[in-house]
């Protein structure tokens, strides 16, 4: 049977989400490969945050499921750095695919894509990966849940909802320091005045200089949610932010007796690595296993506890280790384990045929033995 006759007969909204439909939307690249990307465009969305799209230059569309991220390496003052983006575009359209990026206070790769990448530059891009899809919660009644630059996945299922006309009951809350600061504002009001099933609710922490702003003010609470989304409890949650909304969010809808079997979110948090290391600092611990770690490629040794994963310990003994997500999903830290043995607990960024080979991601993976490791 095809990949087209598994996915005809299906509703719009079961094919939003069906893996099999939006494989059929382009080409799909082969895992841990690296392609040129070339963008064609910039656009502002707000003071601190771009849009930039890009095409491939051998004009191949590609494949992906809305909510999915690529992983971007451009080369930073001599070096290729990775992080991971989600695609804010929609799969409909898969000709063109588009990141957005909010500017990180001291960050490498955001400032460095908001002061350098021009319509016409390329860069290096594997992916598309990650789970935080509609495919994770099939359902007819959603609710999104987002903050800062964490609109950017909920925009790309929103996107491809109207593309798809798919008949789903989407609410779509999003908060944001200001007005000003709404990624997406208007097309979000656009689409709320043209899509019949949906409804945006913007909570702002100030007014900012939009003194007739009318909108809720301060963060989501529950009784917030209860009182403008009274149904709230019968839809499947998609939660993206900084991790402080997150935890609120689960805290809330905890209190509320929410079943967490239909929650769903995505962290963009990459310093829970550098809080590892931090926290290791501050409570050494005598009932954990210590391993020694050889490096076989440059002849480094390092001790580490079983608590650290391997990537952590790596950085912090001087190690060069690519990585990005530090959470599993992208791919990027994928290095071939030696001798030993460690504890991997994954979230999508490897493949089985690939841990058969000796491959682990390190930013996920805790020693259980001594280890030698292909760095
Ligand atoms: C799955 C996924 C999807 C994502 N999607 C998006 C998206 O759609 N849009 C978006 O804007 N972002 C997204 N991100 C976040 C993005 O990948 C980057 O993490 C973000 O842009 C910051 O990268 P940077 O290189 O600018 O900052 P980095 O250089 O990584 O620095 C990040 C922060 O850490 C601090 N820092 C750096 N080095 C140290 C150090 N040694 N000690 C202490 N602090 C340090 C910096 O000052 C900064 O505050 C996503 C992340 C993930 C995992
Ligand atoms: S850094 Fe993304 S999987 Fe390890």
């Amino acid at each position: 049977m095809t990949m087209y006759e598994n996915i005809a007969g299906l509703r719009a909204d079961q094919r939003f989400a069906d893996t099999d439909h939006w494989a059929a939307h382009g080409v799909q690249w082969a895992s841990g490969e690296s392609k040129r990307i070339e963008c064609l465009s910039v656009v502002d969305e707000t003071h601190d945050v771009k849009t930039f799209t890009f095409h491939c230059p051998d004009y191949h569309s590609l494949a992906y499921e809305p909510g999915q991220f690529l992983t971007i390496s451009p080369v930073v003052e001599g070096q290729s750095v990775s992080r991971c983006y989600t695609l804010s575009s929609t799969p409909t359209r898969p000709f063109t695919f588009s990141i957005t990026v909010k500017r990180v206070p001291g960050g490498t790769v955001s400032n460095w894509l908001h002061d350098n990448l021009r319509a016409g530059d390329a860069l290096n891009a594997s992916g598309p990966a990650g789970v935080f899809t509609p495919v994770a919660g099939p359902a007819r009644k959603m609710l999104y849940l987002s903050a800062g630059s964490g609109v950017t996945p909920v925009m790309a299922m929103t996107r491809a909802a109207a593309d798809l006309h798919a008949e789903l009951d989407i609410v779509f809350v999003h908060s944001a320091r200001t007005p000003k600061d709404i990624i997406f504002r208007d097309e979000l009001s656009r689409l709320q005045r043209s899509m019949s099933h949906f409804r945006t609710v913007f909570f702002c922490e100030s007014k900012g200089d939009e003194d007739d702003w009318s909108g809720p003010m301060g963060r989501l609470s529950l009784a917030e949610l209860k009182e403008r989304i009274p149904d709230f409890m019968e839809r499947e949650v998609f939660t993206c932010g900084p991790k402080g909304y997150m935890d609120a969010v689960q805290a809330l809808l905890g209190s509320a007796g929410f079943d967490m079997s239909h929650y769903h979110q995505e962290s963009f948090d990459i310093n829970a690595e550098v809080v590892e290391v931090a926290a290791e600092a501050d409570a050494p611990n005598q009932d954990l296993g210590t391993f020694t770690v050889r490096l076989a490629r440059s002849g480094k040794e390092f001790t580490m506890t079983s608590d650290q994963t391997v990537l952590a310990a790596a950085k912090k003994a001087g190690a060069v280790v690519p990585s990005s997500c530090s959470q599993g999903v992208c791919g990027t830290c994928k290095t071939a384990v030696l001798e030993g043995s460690v504890e991997m607990k994954h979230n999508g960024g490897i493949r089985q045929r690939e841990i058969d080979k000796g491959l682990r991601l390190l930013c996920c993976s805790r020693p259980t033995s001594n280890l030698v490791i292909d760095l």
